[in-house]
């Protein structure tokens, strides 16, 4: 009933805090055994998780309330092509990065815009997208060297053929898509971070909402979040699995350790 396909794990096209790929493999392996015919991620990021998977159920749905994410996948899955043709000689260029920063994306069309949001998240320090810094050090290579890039973006085009993408605020997603045999996967922005992707996307009243939502749900979920006592008096009405991760943003020389907490309507492994 539950069948699976083996694919290919892909890499994310462009970095991306919160992004987690520390993490990648033990989340990957709780999502593995929990059987299920339909994948949906409401916060899909750069899809650290999505991507890396090894199987994938018949139906896939990812989605973001951030526009630009939501559109960046929708051209690399239907206008691959010309969005590559755009890249071609493009070049790191902090000048060209600037002028990027400061285009309004609404005054572009949606392939422009995929390109913009695109390069800038490719050379942003730490793949930040809120307040975003030219990411290139002196000694450091270009970040931006096609030839590297295309086959990242050739094998994400391919992975995305048949998965349906959205631009919803994650509890109409969930509504929208939630059945028996569907597993979620959230990862939502930190508790104490809920602005890291935008003032407008979240808040931390959105805990509460999220914890009331996922109590009434038929299928699955997997929610990771960081481990503080908030988090688990919030979600104590769930199976709760701490797990360990290093996170290194802003401090690449020498990453701080944290704990991540796994929340679930079904006993993971480890507990
Ligand atoms: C921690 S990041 C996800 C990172 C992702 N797992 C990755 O590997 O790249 C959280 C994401 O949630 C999105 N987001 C924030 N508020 C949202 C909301 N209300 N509904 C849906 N997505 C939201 C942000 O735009 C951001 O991309």
């Amino acid at each position: 009933m539950f069948k699976m396909t083996q694919v290919k794990p892909v890499r994310p096209v462009a970095p991306y805090s919160g992004g987690k790929s520390r993490l990648a493999k033990t989340i990957i392996s709780h999502i593995e055994a929990i059987p299920h015919n339909a994948y949906c991620e409401p916060f899909i990021g750069m899809g650290g998780i999505f991507f890396r998977r090894k199987f994938k159920p018949k139906t896939e749905v990812i989605n973001d309330y951030n526009g630009e994410v939501a559109n960046l996948f929708r051209i690399l899955c239907h206008h691959y092509d010309p969005f590559v043709e755009l890249l071609q000689w493009r070049l790191s260029s902090r000048r060209e990065y600037c002028r990027l920063i400061d285009t309004r994306p609404d005054t572009l069309t949606d392939l422009q815009r995929a390109v913009r949001f695109f390069y800038l998240q490719r050379l942003a320090f730490g793949g930040r997208i809120d307040g975003k810094n030219f990411g290139m050090s002196a000694k450091g290579t270009s970040y931006f060297n096609l030839s590297k890039i295309r086959p990242l973006l050739s094998a994400v085009h391919e992975r995305l053929s048949n998965v349906v993408i959205e631009n919803l605020d994650y509890k109409e997603f969930i509504t929208r898509y939630d059945r028996e045999g569907t597993l979620f996967y959230l990862d939502p922005p930190y508790y104490g971070n809920e602005n890291d992707y935008g003032r407008d996307l979240f808040s931390r009243n959105e805990f509460t909402l999220m914890a009331t939502l996922l109590k009434n749900i038929k299928g699955t979920f997997i929610l990771s979040l960081n481990d503080r006592p908030e988090v688990v008096s919030l979600f104590k009405d769930f199976f709760q699995l701490p797990v360990k991760t290093t996170y290194s943003i802003m401090s690449k020389d020498s990453p701080r350790r944290t704990n991540e907490l796994l929340i679930s309507n079904m006993v993971l492994k480890g507990h």
